[in-house]
């Protein structure tokens, strides 16, 4: 046998072959992303020495991942969430300039058209937790009302749960889009949110549990504010004083996205309408920059 025959192929030659086998690919957008994801693929198996087995593990978990995605439930989501990868995109995709409201992950739990509500109503459809008046502005960078704003908002009530994971509540639960008035400005009755576990009996809980990593997440308000002429901003509003600020297991806290809920007394004079009991206000001011609106894509939901 000639020399030729018996030299063996090494990891570098057949990393080498795959990459060049895109050469020829016509978008160079899809060269370019197809070449450097078998470029960190392969670096990533040569690094760790990955096992036969440990590979066939790996095939099991996509495997699983695909089984429990349907039209509600979406673990690739999860997957891209708890591993930074929603938020490395979402950071490369919307650098805020300074002043404007920092962008934040959609998360999964999105349902577009939700009910257009008037200045002032409540989301809740039903008892969800600590009355919470939220009120404020979208403003420009230069502190000019933006009138017929829209805001989108979504929550979870006291029981951690968002309507669309809730089979007793209303499909309108907790959610509602509100339109700014001349002066920019607007408010609604919401509740205090609360910390709550992202779905976790799926592949990407196994991953945390294996990893002794928790599926919490700190209590947050969701909110996407568009306008005619502005960058839709899709984010979230956390509350201040909430557990796992500094842990959240989709890594989506941003300082500048903390605000204080204030404590306040049943008997309030400023209380809303109808409330009896100890409420929270919170003020909110939020920044647009000046560019194209968008209307989020939605991924689908994850119960
Ligand atoms: C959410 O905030 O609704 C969310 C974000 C990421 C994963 C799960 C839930
Ligand atoms: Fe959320």
């Amino acid at each position: 046998m000639s020399p030729e025959v018996e030299r063996q192929v090494s990891p570098e030659e057949i990393t080498a072959r795959v990459i060049a086998r895109f050469e020829t690919t016509p978008d160079p957008r899809l060269r370019e992303i197809m070449q450097a994801l078998v470029t960190h693929l392969h670096g990533f198996v040569s690094e760790v020495g990955l096992t036969e087995e440990e590979w066939a593990r790996g095939i099991e978990i996509l495997t699983a991942t695909g089984a429990i995605t349907d039209d509600k439930r979406q673990e690739f989501i999860l997957w891209s969430d708890t591993l930074g990868v929603s938020m490395l995109v979402d950071a490369l995709a919307h650098p805020a300039p300074t002043g404007a409201t920092e962008s934040t992950v959609l998360g999964p739990f999105y349902v577009p058209g939700s009910p257009l509500r008037e200045y002032g109503a409540d989301i809740s459809e039903q008892e969800a937790g600590t009355p919470a008046w939220v009120h404020g502005h979208v403003l420009d960078l230069d502190g000019n009302p933006i009138a017929g704003a829209e805001l989108d908002v979504w929550q979870n009530g006291d029981n951690q749960l968002y309507a669309v994971q809730d089979a007793e509540a209303p499909d309108d639960h907790l959610r509602g889009r509100f339109i700014t008035d001349a002066e920019g400005r607007f408010a609604f009755r919401a509740v205090r949110p609360v910390p709550y576990p992202i779905p976790d009996d799926g592949p990407v809980g196994r991953m945390l549990t294996a990893t002794e990593r928790h599926p919490w997440r700190p209590a947050h308000i969701h909110v996407v504010c568009r306008a005619p002429g502005f960058r839709s901003v899709t984010t979230h509003i956390f509350d201040a004083r909430s557990e796992y600020l500094d842990d959240d297991t989709v890594f989506a806290v941003k300082p500048s996205l903390l605000r204080e809920f204030a404590d306040r007394a049943a008997d309030d004079p400023e209380r809303p309408a109808g409330v009896e009991e100890p409420w929270v206000s919170l003020e909110l001011d939020l920044v647009l920059t000046p560019g194209a609106s968008e209307i989020p894509a939605d991924h689908g939901r994850t119960h």
